[in-house]
């Protein structure tokens, strides 16, 4: 036994194991096995896969793996409970979810138990971190139901939700499907991750208890099989994923033109960065958070270090130092650092990753950890950016150190990964931080602070990390649909156009225009085919327009791209130069209507679409300033900054009736929000748009910030989806070309917004509105506590 003196020797910590008595006997209740939880019930065990405590490898319990039936007859259950639950008011509603969250907090240290059992985290996270969030996010939520009806006006809830989660989270990530999705009137049926699926059922027993009224909430577990299941279910309406960016890209693929709402929380490499003037004490308690956190099995893990050349050497011997006191072990000792990884596979994963590191140069300083399914604690060094460890995800407890010598440097730095997720900026010169804040590519930035999370705000990602807010205003949305425009005759495949060399029609003498060239770059362009093709009139062709290809694409994006610094303007100075385009606009509206009519248009309908359209580009000019953010309340001493950022580089397909209209409803919106556009206009009725560039011209719009390259809308269009310059997509053409956007937009996981065909009235409400502000912009949350 340790006497006193020993213990002031060492200084070290006995084990103090948390009791995990009555997890025990629950687990002993269920020894047959479980089987899923589906219209307010637990079905037979079916066919039983293991599920056992990464820490010790022992058996907790048996599961049923899901099979296509049973994913059918949650949905079948999820539907029939749906308009029920929908019909509820949200007060009604609301009862439900507070009944849930008190629930979980009398539960809340059986829950913890269970989750560090199964999870092999430690319970100092389980009980401090995941739990009290999961009880906090159905506060929340209910008071989302409450109030839904007069803050979420005019929206309704998609209907039947497929959900699947995984595993490092694993409660969490239910609470923060599942609180939403009820609270709007969804039904959900959720897959827990095959590692990990004893909270989720343990949950469902609190849903019984709760009364939540049967079929509201369906769990089925299994492997991913089940969870192709879902994906592929026909009766779903919503699909939101969370898990790893390859699994993301193939649901991407898999849901594409089934008009299924599409929510995905992927995985990341985020920096953490720290400038020399940073309290080094604290930016070093802040690595622990951030990589040994859950053992770095954080989708927003702080994987990337990068340091001030000046104060690195420092810097990473308080790392080292502060690294070697952690203590890895059992998950139940409270006091534990780091418990263990979560699966045997996912420990060799880790190992192989770290074993190319090494291959590759880099160098590693390592802690200590047990025998079995854990790994000791890991700063690895000499990364090259480049490298593996640099650039895959490795959801170990491995972070790579990089120096760097200016904030360029370090920007430059963190934004070099395919993912978006998190980023960590330390530095005690606000100034700095908020600068730094606003150039990284992520969805969620921590100043001087990292993996903070609250109900209140949204969390997601950028880029490769997925679309989709879970949190706060923006996280209901998710769960929320507009009532579709009103449906319209479907737009046609308009037939592909004839290409022909040249740039005037043969024969046709002076009354026909030239060919109508691009606009890339704020400079008129020849189409690199050299090729036209005929735009035409009840009476035969009126003009001409240049045939674009892949090329004409790849020069418009790259001059897209130059236009970035129209995203840093202020919302007055776009705003300006909207105004100014808007009263140009106005002053050849005559000319305008005469194209139009030239193209068929009845003389009522071209002034009508061109008055309408001036008058969009002035509500779009106002709005350039005011589409702002929010201040969420979220934990006391922090401020969280929800600001609407431009995607960046927009691809825009247009209709193909009403062709000023549809393009000015389209492009608007996105510049006013400081995208820069490549437009593809009308394919039938291209001129409406190519006329624009002398407005365009005479506006001080800045070149490059709108580009038009007309032809045939598909083929153009699918090169703009699998651009993988270009971050979000707009298209608005025939239900199979919607589909084949969504399918091409998975390369690099863009933002993509199709019509299910049925085409919109321009002229009519459908046609104008904050829903296309809130598509050009995504959300970034700049978490900036104050205090000492
Ligand atoms: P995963 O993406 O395969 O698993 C996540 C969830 O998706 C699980 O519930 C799984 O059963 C389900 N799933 C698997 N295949 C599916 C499919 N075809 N259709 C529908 N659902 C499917 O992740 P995995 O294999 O557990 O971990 C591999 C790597 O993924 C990790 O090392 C890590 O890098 C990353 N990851 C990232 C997470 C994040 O939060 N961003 C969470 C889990 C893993």
């Amino acid at each position: 036994m340790n006497t006193i003196t020993d213990i002031l020797a060492t200084m070290d910590y006995g084990t103090a194991p948390e009791d995990s008595a009555i997890v025990r006997d629950w687990l002993k209740k269920h020894e047959t096995g479980f089987g899923h939880f589906v219209d307010g019930a637990f079905t037979a065990p079916g066919e039983l896969f293991e599920v056992r405590a990464p820490a010790s490898g022992e058996l907790l319990a048996s599961v049923t793996q899901g099979s296509e039936d049973d994913v059918d007859t949650a949905v079948r259950a999820a539907r029939a409970a749906q308009p029920g639950w929908a019909s509820l008011s949200g007060h009604e509603r609301a009862k439900y979810l507070y009944a849930i969250a008190r629930h979980v907090q009398q539960h809340a240290r059986f829950l913890a138990v269970l989750e560090s059992l199964d999870n092999g985290k430690p319970i100092r996270e389980s009980r401090d971190a995941d739990v009290p969030l999961v009880a906090r996010h159905f506060y929340h939520h209910a008071g989302w139901a409450e109030i839904m009806e007069d803050e979420l006006p005019g929206t309704a809830p998609h209907g039947v939700c497929g959900q699947i989660i995984p595993w490092n989270f694993p409660l969490l990530m239910l609470a923060w499907k599942v609180a939403p999705a009820l609270a709007a009137g969804n039904t959900v049926v959720l897959k827990p991750a095959e590692y990990t699926p004893l909270t989720a059922l343990a949950f469902a027993e609190i849903a019984a208890e709760v009364g939540l009224p049967k079929g509201v909430l369906n769990i089925v577990t299994g492997d991913g099989r089940t969870g192709a299941a879902i994906v592929a279910h026909e009766g779903l309406d919503k699909i939101a994923f969370t898990g790893s960016t390859e699994v993301g890209r193939r649901i991407r693929r898999e849901t594409a033109g089934t008009g299924k709402s599409l929510t995905l929380e992927l995985g990341g490499k985020s920096p953490f960065v720290v400038f020399a003037d940073a309290d080094l004490d604290a930016a070093v308690e802040g690595v622990v958070d951030a990589i040994w956190f859950n053992a770095g099995q954080v989708c927003c893990a702080g994987a990337r270090v990068l340091v001030a050349e000046s104060v690195a050497k420092r810097f990473e011997d308080l790392l080292e130092k502060r690294m070697r006191q952690l203590r890895v072990g059992d998950p139940l000792d409270k006091n534990t650092d780091m418990g263990a990884i979560v699966h045997p596979m996912q420990l060799e994963r880790i190992k192989g990753l770290i074993e190319k590191g090494v291959s590759e140069g880099a160098e590693l300083v390592q802690g200590t950890a047990p025998e079995g399914c854990f790994f000791p604690p890991t700063i690895a060094m000499k990364v090259e950016p480049a490298s593996t460890l640099a650039t895959e995800e490795i959801f170990g407890p491995v972070a790579t150190v990089t120096t760097f010598r200016t904030p360029e440097d370090a920007v430059a730095l963190a934004n070099n990964t395919r993912y978006g997720l998190a980023a960590s900026i330390w530095s005690e010169n606000v100034n700095l931080c908020l600068d730094i804040a606003a150039q990284v590519k992520a969805g969620v930035v921590w100043i001087n602070c990292t993996n903070v999370f609250d109900a209140g705000a949204g969390f997601g990602g950028y880029r490769e990390s997925g679309f989709g807010r879970e949190g706060g205003r923006e996280g209901m949305m998710a769960y929320l649909a507009h009532p579709k425009p009103k449906a319209r005759k479907p737009e046609a495949a308009p037939s592909a156009p004839v290409g022909q060399p040249g740039e005037a029609l043969p024969g046709a003498g002076a009354r026909i225009d030239r060919t109508a060239k691009f606009y890339i770059g704020g400079k008129q362009a020849r189409p690199d085919s050299g090729y036209s093709y005929a735009v035409s009139g009840p009476n035969g062709p009126v003009g001409l327009a240049g045939l674009g290809n892949r090329k004409d694409i790849r020069n418009a994006v790259e001059a897209a791209h130059k236009a970035k610094g129209w995203g840093k303007a202020t919302g007055h100075n776009r705003a300006q130069v909207l105004y100014y385009l808007a009263e140009n606009l106005s002053a050849r509206a005559g000319e305008f209507a005469e194209r139009l009519t030239s193209f068929g248009a009845s003389k009522t309908a071209a002034q009508a679409e061109v008055e309408t359209a001036i008058r969009r580009t002035f509500w779009y000019a106002a709005q350039a300033d005011k589409f702002d953010g929010a201040v969420h309340q979220t934990k006391s001493a922090h401020v969280t900054l929800a600001m609407h950022e431009p995607l960046g580089v927009m691809g825009i397909a247009c209709p193909t009736a009403q062709p000023l209209l549809g393009f000015v409803s389209l492009v608007l919106p996105a510049i006013a929000m400081g995208n820069a556009v490549i437009a593809l206009p009308s394919q039938t009725h291209p001129l409406a748009a190519t006329d624009l560039y002398q407005v365009f011209d005479t506006s001080d719009l800045p070149g490059g910030v709108v580009n038009i390259v007309a032809g045939e809308r598909d083929a153009l269009a699918k090169t703009l989806a699998e651009h993988d310059d270009v971050a979000g997509i707009w298209y608005f053409g025939t239900k199979d070309g919607g589909r084949m956007i969504e399918k091409a937009s998975a390369g690099n996981l863009k933002q993509s917004w199709v019509e299910d065909g049925a085409a919109r009235d321009w002229l009519s409400k459908d046609g104008q509105g904050r829903g296309f502000l809130h598509r050009a912009t995504q959300i970034k949350n700049i978490w900036v506590p104050y205090g000492e």
